[in-house]
């Protein structure tokens, strides 16, 4: 299946302007030992196809709201066969193709990218035999609630080279959360093939460099990232024990994002005779979201290319921000947005072509409202026009407009003082941060 921004069209209809929303939502992610039978039989009794099915169908009985999945490599049609999840990823391939990683959902998520690992190591787990790696999307968890998700596999064994490999594997994951989830929520969780209580290691860096929070120390081990080996049965009879499969998250400003419940789900996943279906304890976690006290955000508009960026980080540092001038340019397509706030500060994104146009706001008067229309250059689907309007009714247009457009509008009191999305030359995709008045 193919995902284009057009399918956010029909879904962001449907919730019109209403409120952010609060609610919550929960993922699974399981390493479905799905390599061929003949290479690697998981020590798990069984038909590995019949396996996968039951897989499947206990996926669409407990319906999680997100599936991440680990070596989905020759049995993956099973496991789609009896699944019924509305959004799912198309398989990469199976071995030595594919990734592995797949991702099942009831939300509906876009700009989904894989990513094969740098770095891989021989030494044991057979780890180069395929491109295993990580994948990233961008989740729409409610109207105006955003959380980023990743998924990964990280290299197998314990051998030097092994750890090596593994090290740069997470920091590798750690760079792009860097890169391209400034500002946002998100949420990690897969195969990190990791242990906080072996010191080679380098789980820790979700948390010291992009301040995640593993769901599991948090609430089942007090908060203390465990030193002393803790090794889980299959299926796992406590959720203490530790296993290398982790849910590791963060809130943003524009979304809050807190864990409510982790647990192994090992007795839903299991055979008719009572055997595993895998040779991993599948694991859960509950989250609540909430949209943000200080700042909130509209949906996207446009595609998914050019470069991710995010006004959010600057504006949590500001207080009272408010748009003292709006600046748009375009001509046949939207070249570039900016706004300057009373205080001076200015964003600015896209480029520098088209002819611009800027509105200086009175004191008093505030960017409400904002409409983006998209289309299609060169088979992608970019911005090609914004009107922006203020609460005294006045406006300053750019661009050329198309049939596909959307408005957003500030909650109540609230109002546009920057931008979200991806750009390069032009405004690929683009949403507004709202703050209140
Ligand atoms: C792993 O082994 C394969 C097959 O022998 C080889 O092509 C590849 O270069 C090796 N990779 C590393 C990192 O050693
Ligand atoms: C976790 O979420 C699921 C699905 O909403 C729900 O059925 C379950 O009761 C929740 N578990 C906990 C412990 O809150
Ligand atoms: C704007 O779009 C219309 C319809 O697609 C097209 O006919 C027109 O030439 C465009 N104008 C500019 C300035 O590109």
């Amino acid at each position: 299946m193919k995902y284009t921004i057009s399918n956010l069209a029909a879904s962001a209809a449907i919730f019109g302007s209403a409120l952010a929303a609060s609610g919550d939502f929960n993922v699974l992610t399981m390493n479905v030992a799905g390599l061929p039978e003949i290479l690697q039989g998981n020590d798990v009794p069984g038909d590995k196809a019949v396996n996968s099915k039951t897989m499947g169908s206990k996926f669409s009985e407990y319906n999680y709201d997100m599936i991440h999945v680990q070596e989905d490599f020759n049995y993956h049609a099973s496991i789609y066969e009896t699944d019924n999840h509305p959004h799912r990823t198309a398989t990469s391939g199976g071995v030595p193709f594919g990734s592995g990683l797949n991702s099942l959902s009831t939300k509906y998520f876009f700009n989904y990218n894989r990513v094969k690992w740098n770095v891989c190591s021989n030494a044991s787990g057979a780890d180069c035999l395929t491109p295993k790696g990580f994948t990233f999307m961008r989740v729409q968890v409610d109207e105006g609630i955003y959380v980023d998700f990743y998924n990964l596999h990280a290299d197998a064994g314990t051998e030097p080279d092994d750890l090596t490999a593994r090290a740069a594997n997470l920091k590798q994951v750690a760079d792009y959360i860097d890169a391209n989830s400034v500002g946002n929520a998100v949420v990690v969780f897969g195969d990190t093939n990791s242990r906080y209580s072996r010191t080679a290691d380098a789980i820790r860096v979700f948390r010291t460099q992009n301040g995640l929070t593993d769901a599991w120390v948090e609430l089942i081990r007090d908060g203390v990232e465990p030193t002393a080996e803790s090794l889980c049965d299959n299926p796992s009879k406590t959720d203490y024990c530790e296993t290398v499969d982790k849910i590791l998250y963060r809130a943003g400003a524009t979304v809050d994002l807190k864990a409510t419940h982790w647990g192994y789900e090992s007795t839903k996943f299991l055979q008719p005779d009572g055997n595993i279906l895998s040779d991993h304890n599948p694991i859960t976690a509950n989250f609540t979201y909430n949209p943000g006290t200080t700042l909130r955000q509209s949906d996207f508009w446009g595609g998914p290319w050019g470069n991710w960026f995010s006004d959010v980080p600057k504006l949590t540092t500001l207080s009272k921000p408010k748009a003292a001038a709006i600046t748009v340019r375009g001509a046949n397509r939207l070249d570039g947005v900016s706004v300057q706030l009373a205080d001076g500060t200015i964003f600015t994104h896209g480029g520098t072509g088209g002819t611009a146009t800027t509105l200086n706001l009175e004191p008093n008067e505030f960017w409400t409202e904002a409409v983006l229309c998209q289309g299609q250059k060169d088979g992608h689907t970019r911005n090609f026009y914004i009107k922006a309007t203020t609460s005294t009714g006045r406006t300053a247009e750019a661009g050329n407009s198309t049939s596909d457009c959307r408005t957003s509008t500030a909650p109540a009191g609230w109002q546009i003082v920057g931008f979200m999305g991806q750009d390069g030359d032009e405004v690929d995709q683009l949403a507004f941060v709202y703050a209140p008045q």
